[in-house]
């Protein structure tokens, strides 16, 4: 097998660019990618042409058909290296620039043109509250433990696509989904497409997570470190609280990259931890009218916010205010390159060159970019068109860590399986849509974390409309 034993380890907003140059911060500048090309006069930016990104579905699929890792994992970083060119936008990035979920699904009003509210949208990953989102079926509860905060944008190609067809509006969906009941639809093609033809290279989703640390204070950050009982105090659901390793993040400059200090963390001794620098993160110094919008939407949405290293409302509420800062802890990114998509997540790491997930990371990805490890799931088995193809294993220690014993099936067992035991494109699949009368979210297929899924298996999708991949869809109102 090819495989590392890890791979498969069981498995806003700135109302100027003045502000924009002073809030955002990266390090070191880059100097070299194209800046990418703006799409029309939202400012909302195209990810620009990098190395391998775009490829062809024919090129893509032929790494996969070979498990070229060393192909796959060059285009993951070439992915990442073009959604964090900067936007023309002083630094902010590409990605900053895109529509977010609170552009498609919650702004909406008939009538209305799809626009794009200019702040960073903090809500909740609603991978954590399924039972927000998706009720019916049950899945994810919301976890009020969880501690870093996330949303998810959309490139100007996959959201227009999604606004002008009504796919982010429940009614819409209900009715495609009877017209394929009537008209007696087989399985295979009873689903959606977000954009006009199979494939769109242009089409990347993702969801950023991002952690709150004071803007004023020296705050210990723990970082992922594998799983065992040295590394984490929770094998089963490994989440940033259990972490038992940290380094020290001082916005105040007072203590310096390299010194060492005395703090404790998580609940774990107090012990020597190392300093790093604040540019060896991606982060946001919150404005007064983002911890405003921030505190609406809490308030209007009763969505809980993570922060910081506990994850009680009442924590996160006096964590968001001006001054404070949100660091980009992990981002998880989709593009339509294939049909199944392509699917790669990043996480903040101390070792950026770890030998698995970071040291092939090109000279193209700098700054603080560079200080994120990578893991991709382009197929859910090996071999990849194999249905008895071993799993293949592939989560974000950010999001697919807090899974087992908390997300509930239709018939409201408790899951066993763990998120550490996941793979994106697998579940992803299961994105689906069918109507749940007098419940305000629709009824899905129930969540498997990892093996082959045939989008024809009519006991899972019999009577339901498959969404592309999008799990986002199902927040349609
Ligand atoms: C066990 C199920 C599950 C697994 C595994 C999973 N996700 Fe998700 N993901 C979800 C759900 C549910 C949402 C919807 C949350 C929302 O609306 O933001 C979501 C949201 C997303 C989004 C936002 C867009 C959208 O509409 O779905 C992206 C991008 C994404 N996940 C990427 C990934 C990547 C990359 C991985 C693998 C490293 C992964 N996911 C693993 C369930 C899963």
């Amino acid at each position: 097998m090819v495989f590392h034993a890890g791979l498969r380890s069981h498995h806003f907003l700135l109302f100027s660019v003045i502000l924009t140059l002073f809030l955002i911060s990266c390090g070191d500048e880059k100097s070299e990618p194209d800046v990418g090309e703006v799409s029309d006069s939202t400012g909302v930016v195209d990810p620009p042409a990098v190395g391998t990104y775009p490829s062809t579905q024919q090129t893509i699929q032929g790494w996969i058909d070979k498990v070229d890792m060393k192909a796959i994992r060059g285009h993951g970083w070439d992915v990442w290296a073009s959604i964090t060119s900067p936007s023309g936008e002083g630094d902010l990035p590409v990605w900053e620039t895109w529509y977010s979920g609170y552009d498609l699904f919650d702004d909406v009003k008939p009538g209305k043109k799809l626009t794009r509210k200019r702040f960073h949208p903090f809500t909740n990953p609603a991978q954590f509250h399924h039972q927000s989102v998706i009720k019916r079926s049950g899945s994810i509860p919301q976890n009020p433990s969880e501690q870093v905060t996330s949303f998810n944008r959309y490139t100007s190609s996959v959201a227009e696509f999604i606004w002008d067809h009504g796919l982010n509006r429940a009614s819409v969906l209900d009715s495609i989904n009877e017209a394929f009941d009537k008209a007696g639809t087989p399985v295979i093609d009873r689903q959606v497409l977000t954009s006009a033809d199979s494939t769109d290279s242009k089409s990347i989703v993702l969801k950023p997570v991002f952690q709150f640390i004071s803007g004023t204070e020296p705050t210990a950050v723990p970082y992922w470190d594998g799983i065992s009982p040295e590394t984490t105090t929770n094998l089963a659901n490994p989440e940033p609280y259990t972490w038992r390793q940290a380094v020290v993040v001082d916005p105040t400059g007072k203590l310096k990259p390299g010194d060492s200090v005395e703090m404790a963390f998580n609940g774990e001794p107090k012990q020597m931890l190392p300093v790093v620098s604040l540019d060896d993160f991606y982060h946001i110094v919150l404005t007064a009218e983002e911890a405003k919008e921030f505190s609406n939407f809490a308030e209007t949405s009763g969505d809980d916010i993570g922060l910081g290293n506990k994850g009680d409302s009442a924590s996160v509420a006096a964590m968001v205010k001006e001054g404070n800062i949100a660091l980009l802890m992990a981002m998880h990114v989709t593009t339509k390159e294939i049909p199944n998509w392509t699917w790669q997540t990043f996480y903040w790491a101390a070792d950026p060159n770890d030998p698995q997930f970071g040291n092939d990371r090109p000279a193209s990805v700098t700054g603080c970019w560079a200080h994120y490890n990578m893991k991709t799931a382009y197929f859910m088995v090996t071999p990849a068109n194999d249905p008895k193809g071993d799993p293949f294993v592939a989560f974000n220690p950010y999001l697919e860590t807090n899974l087992s014993g908390t997300v509930t099936t239709s018939s409201g067992e408790k899951v066993k399986w763990t998120g550490v035991n996941s793979n994106c494109m697998t579940c992803h699949r299961l994105a689906t849509w069918k109507q749940n009368p007098g419940q305000s979210s629709p009824k899905t297929a129930d969540y498997q974390p990892d093996g082959f899924i045939d989008p024809a298996d009519s006991t899972l999708f019999g009577g339901y409309t498959k969404l592309d991949f999008l799990w986002s869809l199902t927040r349609s109102q």
